[in-house]
């Protein structure tokens, strides 16, 4: 019935992988290295609070400029707000290795390197590179590049070198950059719908905003949010079933498309299992089934499977999956039957449901015998596929 599907299996699996291998080793623990030494509780501490110690353990090849307690007392004098911190934080773990010996033989004497700050894309212009200057008497300096020229810290030791993996180096101050230090907004105070429309998710976010579904997703923010938006092509697809939901019915199928925890890709990787969503309301489960065959993650629903095909954003505590279907809800739609009888052909059965919901979201009444086959993107063509292919792309260059 979906003649695309083995296709897109073939051109997405392999990338799949290579999407997930970039993110899935979980070599060192930047928490355990920095435990063994009381000196850096404080910087140890506030890797936690910000998040940023899952972000290092993550990365594959890295650099953490690490403070002594003094130090971290120094930068928490100013009073910046957390998400400031992790912004000066950040600036602080460089994504490269640098060993003790490689610092003391950079190529003429001087490098600008690349570090968290920067690959968040939060820091504008040159902000978010590190100097590392080699100076007389064996020292090195280091600085933000956008503070003027000064190099604030001097390398103190080496506290843990793994090469090429980890490195952990003790630096004598806080790196200074008005950049970094600027007020912050915190995840809260981020537009949700304001990100999704601009990373290729307009369409999803435009229905958040009429539907007023966009409250709830924003109110979860804080506390944790996966949020898994359907591409613009999908959303487009699917807008004459949409059109024949009540108001309630529209705003529980968006809610349907959140889960009220943060979920990495690893996350979701290593844990099969029924997830509830923003919409589950007691007896109305609204849950769904993730599931991994190797590598690969589905999201199974009673009525379709979802892949996802690529991450939109990844920034603890939120993070935004593109899927390649809408995830439709047993409340909401038919059972998929598990012995499929022959249908009308594709190109009628697309577009055409059969009785419309009259409640508002009873478990029984359903809205056509929606199927994986006319959901969206099931009669999914060259073109689409081609999109899918490059959304793919940008999901393993994002990463
Ligand atoms: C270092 O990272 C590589 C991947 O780049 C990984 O295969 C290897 O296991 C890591 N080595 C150690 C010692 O953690
Ligand atoms: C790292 O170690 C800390 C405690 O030492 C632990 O709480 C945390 O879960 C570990 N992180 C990972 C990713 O294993
Ligand atoms: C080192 O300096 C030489 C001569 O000034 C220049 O050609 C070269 O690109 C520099 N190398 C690096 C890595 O900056
Ligand atoms: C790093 O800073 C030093 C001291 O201000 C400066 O001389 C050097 O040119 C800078 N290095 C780079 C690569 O910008
Ligand atoms: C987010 O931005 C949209 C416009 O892009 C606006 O309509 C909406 O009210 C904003 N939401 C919040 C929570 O500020
Ligand atoms: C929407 O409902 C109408 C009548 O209620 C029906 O004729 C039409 O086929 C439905 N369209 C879709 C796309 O479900």
């Amino acid at each position: 019935m979906r003649q695309a599907t083995p296709l897109t299996a073939v051109i997405a699996l392999p990338l799949f992988l290579l999407f997930l291998s970039s993110t899935g080793s979980h070599a060192h623990n930047i928490t355990t290295i920095l435990a063994t030494n009381p000196e850096f509780s404080t910087f140890n501490h506030y890797l936690t609070l910000t998040h940023l110690a899952s972000e290092i353990n993550r990365r594959l090849t890295i650099t953490v400029l690490a403070v002594d307690n003094a130090a971290m007392s120094s930068l928490l004098s100013k009073h910046l707000s957390l998400y400031t911190i992790k912004n000066v934080l950040s600036l602080h773990i460089l994504v490269d290795y640098f060993g003790s010996k490689k610092l003391h033989q950079i190529t003429n004497g001087t490098a600008l390197t690349a570090t968290m700050y920067q690959a968040t894309g939060a820091a504008p212009g040159s902000s978010g590179y590190v100097n590392i200057t080699d100076l007389k008497g064996g020292k090195v300096g280091f600085g933000a590049a956008d503070n003027g020229g000064t190099l604030d810290a001097v390398y103190v030791k080496a506290v843990h070198e793994k090469p090429y993996n980890i490195s952990v180096l003790q630096i004598s101050q806080v790196l200074t950059s008005d950049e970094a230090e600027a007020p912050t907004p915190g995840p809260s105070d981020l537009n949700l719908t304001a990100i999704l429309s601009k990373q290729g998710c307009k369409a999803f976010a435009n229905l958040l905003l009429s539907s007023g579904a966009d409250k709830t997703f924003q109110e979860n923010v804080d506390g944790g949010l996966t949020v898994f938006c359907p591409t613009d092509t999908v959303i487009n697809g699917f807008m004459p079933k949409y059109k024949n939901l009540t108001a309630p019915q529209k705003v529980s199928l968006l809610l349907y498309h959140g889960i009220p925890v943060y979920q990495s890709m690893q996350m979701l990787k290593s844990s099969n299992g029924v997830v509830n969503t923003l919409a589950t309301d007691g007896a109305n489960k609204y849950d769904f089934t993730v599931q991994n065959d190797g590598e690969e993650v589905t999201l199974k629903t009673k009525v379709v499977t979802v892949k996802i095909t690529g991450t939109v954003k990844d920034e603890e505590p939120l993070v935004v999956y593109k899927i390649d279907k809408v995830l439709l809800p047993r409340e909401l739609f038919k059972v998929a039957p598990t012995a499929p009888a022959p249908k009308a052909p594709k190109a009628k059965a697309k577009g055409k449901a059969e009785a419309p919901a009259e409640a508002d979201a009873p478990a029984d009444d359903t809205v056509g015998d929606q199927t994986a086959d006319n959901n969206g993107v099931g009669g999914m063509d060259g073109g689409r596929l081609v999109m899918v292919f490059l959304s793919f792309c940008m999901g393993v260059l994002v990463l």
